[in-house]
């Protein structure tokens, strides 16, 4: 990669931010169709996110990924929100357009497409989604348009019962809340077609946690671990051994790169390219 006077600067910004996959799978994708272009990682202080958004329109950086903690934040520094974005309150993509900065999420269509690339189409399906975190949100809106019912169940009941009746005033689906326990996965279970993890049980350091205990995973079911560190995570495994289908969530974490890059450069994302640049690195790590 040379960088000159004519390279256009991209980049993440959160706090932590170094252990950011963003970086390796958008070079990789600038590199692979040859775009003028690089993506660099910025620590950013809670304190200082309106100061980040000033030097991006200063820098005339083209465009932003957020992550924790300042989805959230950023919105009140831009100029123009995607109505997606304003419904779930949260940003995670900024494209600079002509000095404008408009805001999107692409974490819910980084779900719903990370399942229908490994063949799970969750059109009229019962899908039981465990959290209401940031996460959840996204997934459970773009879910929310597409499937027969959803069951969120969640350790704390108000994230789960508000993020429900935000979600029945644009679908009008099969929406029921609840308590995440074992009794209420086990008894939601039975007739779920997708189960999908969105809490962060099971993420490193606490890499020995499951959300659902082995056996009560079965073959005709899928089951995505949006979790992604480590990329297969406890829950992830015992689903392979169950033989049901299995999504991990670096499939979420490339489509919803995917759907960024997107809007940045208006080209096709080289999804493979930005898979392989991702899963080296994580090797790596
Ligand atoms: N694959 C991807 O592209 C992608 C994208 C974003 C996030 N993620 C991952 O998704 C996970 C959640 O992220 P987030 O941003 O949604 O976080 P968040 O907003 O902090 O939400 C965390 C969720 O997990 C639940 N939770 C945490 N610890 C729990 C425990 N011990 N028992 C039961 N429930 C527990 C919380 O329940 P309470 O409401 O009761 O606290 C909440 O529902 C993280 O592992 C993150 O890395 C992946």
């Amino acid at each position: 990669m040379v960088v000159s006077g004519k390279t256009r600067v991209y980049g993440v910004i959160g706090d932590p931010i170094e252990h950011t996959l963003s970086p390796v799978m958008h070079n990789a994708a600038f590199e692979a169709l040859k775009l003028d272009c690089v993506f660099l990682a910025f620590k950013v202080k809670s304190a200082e996110v309106g100061n980040a958004i000033s030097g991006m329109r200063a820098f005339n950086i083209q465009g932003l990924n957020v992550t924790m903690p300042h989805k959230e934040t950023v919105i009140k520094h831009l100029d123009e929100i995607d109505p997606t974005a304003r419904f779930l309150n949260a940003v995670n993509t900024i494209q600079n357009k002509n000095g404008k900065l408009l805001g999107f999420n692409t974490d819910g269509v980084g779900a719903l497409k990370a399942l229908r690339a490994n063949q799970v189409d969750p059109k009229d399906k019962k899908v039981l989604l465990l959290g209401a975190g940031g996460a959840a949100r996204a997934v459970a809106y773009s879910l929310s348009q597409e499937v027969g019912e959803l069951v969120i169940l969640n350790r704390t009941p108000k994230p789960a019962e508000e993020l429900a009746s935000f979600l029945k005033k644009t679908s009008n689906k099969k929406i029921t809340v609840g308590l995440l326990s074992p009794e209420t996965i086990e008894t939601n279970l039975a007739e779920t077609n997708i189960l999908i993890n969105a809490t962060s049980i099971g993420m490193k350091p606490n890499a020995d946690q499951s959300p659902i205990k082995a056996e009560w995973l079965r073959r005709n079911l899928a089951v995505m671990d949006i979790v992604y560190n480590p990329v297969e995570t406890k829950l992830a495994k015992n689903a392979k051994a169950a033989k049901a289908t299995v999504v991990s969530g670096i499939e979420m974490l490339i489509y919803q790169g995917a759907a960024s890059f997107e809007i940045w450069t208006s080209c096709k994302a080289p999804v493979e390219v930005m898979r392989k640049a991702a899963l080296n690195n994580l090797k790596k790590v």
